[in-house]
């Protein structure tokens, strides 16, 4: 079935322009103006921008963590998804020890087998490296095409792991071809305050953030970076949300090392005020790293405009109010840590940034497609609007005005961090590989439409842009 997209205003992470766009076999195959094609389908995205389509490298989909599972999963995590304009998402595929490392990633198929209706791709956590491992690694990276793995320098005897592990796992990565992920938090001192503070009897959710002091995730980020330049690899810090992480980012890249950062919506516009919320609602907020006293979302918006700060992860674990985060009424430390986000990564991004002059619509999306599909082995299949990439289209709506809440939200979680934000700008159609998933704000997709993708191995020539190969 051909498609053609008129009227429209695209956008890539280059430019910005009027033209059209040919949809055949699921691929872009021209760009230009006045295209025609016999038995063509016209979309007509006047006064909209059409951007590729969103990719969300951070979720946590069908997760045990906590005592629960996430409420959200691959059929609502993805349909959300979609409504937000993403097209793929990364999740992260967990691991135990012990366990070989493809029982494990069978697992995450069978959870997404039949469920995803857009395209997804996992991440490989690594909790050791032993001859097991390292044995099996070659075959998650060329068979799997699973080119990024991620280490938890917190949640001690949880998902932790020691510095030798994520050393090893830096060597290993520079080898294969591979992109190592941290969770860049201090995760032993985080154990001590938090036993602390339940012995003070400090158990309302606000103590999550007092516990988890920014200058932790600062001493983590900046250890992992070091670890990066002694091994020569390469690294990408999830989940930024403080400037003491943001420096030793910026640090690190000053020295050349190849170090990436991503942020998230919530550490862009909420702030740790909201644990604060009566009737145990700051439950509602408790996700790690903790949100941040206010100023620091300064310091992410500057990151992110001034490229220290490269992409947009939703982080993306849901759990229910009810049910699930009250697991953890009078022990802030019981409280399943995540919230619900991949909805509204794309809106928030654009209402707060582009519309508020923080960041350029070309910078939009770079920092929620472009960028990723460079550095996680998606481009230029994914992550660009240029003849022969997939067609995973997002007609975008700049002036509609809305406020989100759960109540409209298509998560199946019972609440949204977001409530009662007024957004400007909206998608109305999105596509995947010239399919419709979401057409005039309706679902239209199918479970079990989404495909896995194998990535491509990390490259820095792919990845860094002039500027930064000329620094480097
Ligand atoms: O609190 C969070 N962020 N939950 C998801 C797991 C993680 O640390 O990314
Ligand atoms: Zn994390
Ligand atoms: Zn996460």
């Amino acid at each position: 079935m051909k498609k053609i997209v008129k009227n429209g205003t695209i956008v890539t992470a280059a430019d910005t322009f009027k033209g059209e766009i040919l949809i055949e076999d699921g691929k872009i195959t021209q760009i230009g103006a006045n295209l025609s094609a016999v038995g063509a389908e016209v979309i007509d995205a006047k006064g909209c921008l059409v951007f590729p389509g969103g990719i969300d490298p951070h979720t946590h989909l069908d997760m045990p963590f906590g005592g629960t599972v996430t409420r959200d999963d691959f059929e609502s995590g993805t349909i959300a998804a979609a409504f937000g304009g993403t097209t793929s998402i990364i999740d992260f595929c967990l691991t135990n020890k012990g366990e070989p490392l493809k029982n494990a990633i069978q697992t995450w198929h069978n959870k997404s087998n039949n469920k995803a209706v857009i395209d997804y791709s996992f991440h490989l956590m690594i909790s050791e490296i032993n001859d097991q491992v390292l044995n099996e690694l070659p075959q998650v990276i060329n068979e799997e095409g699973i080119t990024s793995f991620k280490v938890f320098m917190a949640y001690k005897n949880v998902f932790q792991a020691d510095d030798e592990t994520l050393f090893k796992t830096l060597v290993t990565a520079k080898d294969l071809g591979a992109l190592v992920m941290v969770h860049a938090e201090n995760g032993d001192v985080i154990d001590y305050l938090t036993k602390k503070a339940l012995a003070e009897g400090k158990t309302d959710p606000i103590y999550h953030a007092l516990t988890r002091p920014p200058e932790l995730e600062g001493e983590a980020t900046g250890r992992a970076a070091r670890f990066t330049g002694l091994a020569n690899s390469q690294l990408y810090v999830v989940h930024v949300s403080c400037a003491d992480a943001v420096e030793k980012i910026a640090e690190a890249r000053a020295k050349g090392y190849e170090v990436w950062g991503e942020t998230c919506p919530q550490y862009l516009v909420l702030d740790q005020s909201y644990l604060k919320k009566p009737n145990f609602e700051g439950a509602k907020y408790v996700w790690s790293p903790p949100l941040r006293e206010k100023w620091n979302q300064d310091v992410l918006w500057n990151a992110l405009k001034s490229g220290q700060l490269q992409t947009l992860g939703s982080d993306q674990c849901s759990f229910d109010f009810k049910g699930q985060k009250d697991l953890g009424r009078g022990d802030f430390t019981k409280i399943p840590n995540g919230g619900p986000m991949i909805e509204d990564r794309l809106t928030i991004l654009f209402s707060e940034g582009v519309k508020k002059g923080r960041i350029s619509l070309n910078q939009f999306v770079d920092i929620t497609s472009t960028r990723i599909a460079k550095l996680f082995g998606l481009f230029p299949k994914k992550g660009t609007i240029a003849v022969g990439a997939d067609a995973d289209l997002v007609i975008f709506d700049p002036n509609i005005e809305r406020v989100i809440s759960a109540e409209t939200h298509h998560m199946a979680v019972d609440y949204n961090a977001f409530e009662g934000m007024k957004v400007t700008g909206e998608p109305v159609s999105v596509l995947v590989r010239g399919e419709y998933v979401v057409r005039d704000k309706q679902f239209v997709g199918k479970p079990g439409s989404g495909q896995y993708l194998k990535r491509e191995k990390y490259s820095s020539t792919t990845t860094l842009n002039q500027n930064e190969i000329l620094s480097i």
